[in-house]
């Protein structure tokens, strides 16, 4: 089969590997339909993620049809359309009955495995492991794009930043950061009753897209952004804080625009400390949340797909073939001259 081969820092291609096959009896193949590019698989390309080795096919997110089952596998069957997840989930180690499945003791110790620590989905086929406590069957009348992000970037917005946050009915909540997930945040905050959203990013272009995802109000990042959150909250301060970037200057903003007894929810993966200012935030009565996804608010997300009260789908700016791949990593590496949020690949 063809395949998305990760070649060592800078290196990637289009290459012929071997089909995968059933390794364990708790094992799925699935032919993958559709699947998508993540700003991780770019870290990964930049050699920034150490564990992931020469020869490994990238790629986390999917929407497959199973076409093998393992032999301890009777909840799918042949020709089943599910949802792969970016988060594997063994079901029996006590972070995955915790819910915890980001945490997962299985493969590694942790349930990003796909694209990471085993090979991933970019890819005409792939193998999933301990399929039926991971993967998703596909409402009926779903489309592959209709769920396609649910595996990987709506629950992140959904859990680390809506849940983690206690985002509720008529709470004002900026989102820091528009690309993909901080859109994601903005979609499934305001299904959870935010009755004000503001965006906050440096890029106009994403501020635009932001409306559509549920925005009420847009600030542009940087100098000045603060002064203008709290123009929108008379001086209170937002309820959820949601940092969606991963740099200290964004999570910086965020302790100082949430009001007292709110709550900054950290969803950005970050590189470097940050200064965590104690003088000030001591007397604030505040809550900070961080966290991994680990997938658990997907079957929540598919009746929300499925009753069409959210449209993941519009994060989808472009598609592709599944095998024009190295033309969409491309186009998606140069995102902010593209305008483009995710990629669509098909097979
Ligand atoms: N916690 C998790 O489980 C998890 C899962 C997936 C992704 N992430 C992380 O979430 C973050 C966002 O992911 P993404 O794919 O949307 O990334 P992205 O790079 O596409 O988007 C980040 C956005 O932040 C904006 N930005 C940059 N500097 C800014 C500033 N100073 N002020 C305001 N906006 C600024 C950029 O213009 C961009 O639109 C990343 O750090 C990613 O690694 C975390
Ligand atoms: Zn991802
Ligand atoms: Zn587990």
């Amino acid at each position: 089969m063809k395949a998305l081969v990760f070649g060592g820092a800078g290196e990637r291609s289009w290459d012929s590997v071997s089909d995968p096959g059933i390794a364990e009896p708790t094992d799925v193949i699935v032919k993958v339909d559709a699947t998508t590019i993540c700003g991780t698989d770019l870290h990964i390309l930049k050699g920034d993620v150490p564990t992931v080795t020469e020869g490994r096919v990238l790629g986390h997110e999917a929407v497959g049809t199973v076409v093998e089952t393992g032999a301890a596998v009777v909840g799918l069957k042949e020709g089943d359309r599910v949802l792969v997840p970016a988060i594997t989930s063994c079901g029996r180690c006590a972070p995955c009955k915790q819910g915890m499945a980001a945490h997962c003791e299985a493969v590694g110790g942790i349930g990003w495995i796909f694209g990471h620590l085993i090979d991933g989905v970019q890819a005409e086929y792939a193998r999933v492991p301990y399929a039926e406590t991971s993967v998703h069957l596909l409402p009926e009348g779903a489309s592959d794009e209709q769920v396609l992000f649910l595996s990987d970037i709506l629950p992140t917005g959904y859990e680390i930043g809506v849940q983690n946050g206690g985002v509720g009915p008529g709470d004002t909540v900026a989102v820091v950061g528009a690309g993909p997930v901080g859109l994601a945040t903005m979609m499934t905050g305001a299904i959870a009753g935010a009755s004000r959203i503001i965006a906050v990013d440096l890029a106009a272009s994403r501020l635009k897209h932001a409306e559509a995802f549920g925005a009420t109000h847009t600030v542009l990042g940087g100098e000045g952004a603060e002064e203008r959150i709290d123009e929108i909250t008379g001086g209170e301060g937002v309820d959820v804080a949601i940092e969606a970037v991963g740099i200290p200057a964004t999570f910086d903003l965020c302790t100082r625009i949430v009001k007292p007894g709110g709550t900054v929810a950290n969803i950005g993966v970050h590189g470097a400390p940050t200064t965590l200012h104690l003088e000030d935030l001591w007397i604030k009565n505040i809550t900070i949340t961080t966290g991994l996804v680990s997938g658990s608010t997907v079957p929540t997300l598919l009746q929300l797909v499925r009753d069409g009260r959210i449209a993941p789908e519009k994060l989808g700016t472009h598609r592709f073939a599944l095998g024009d791949i190295m033309d969409a990593y491309d186009v998606f590496a140069a995102a902010d001259e593209n305008d483009a949020l995710k990629v669509v690949l098909t097979s």
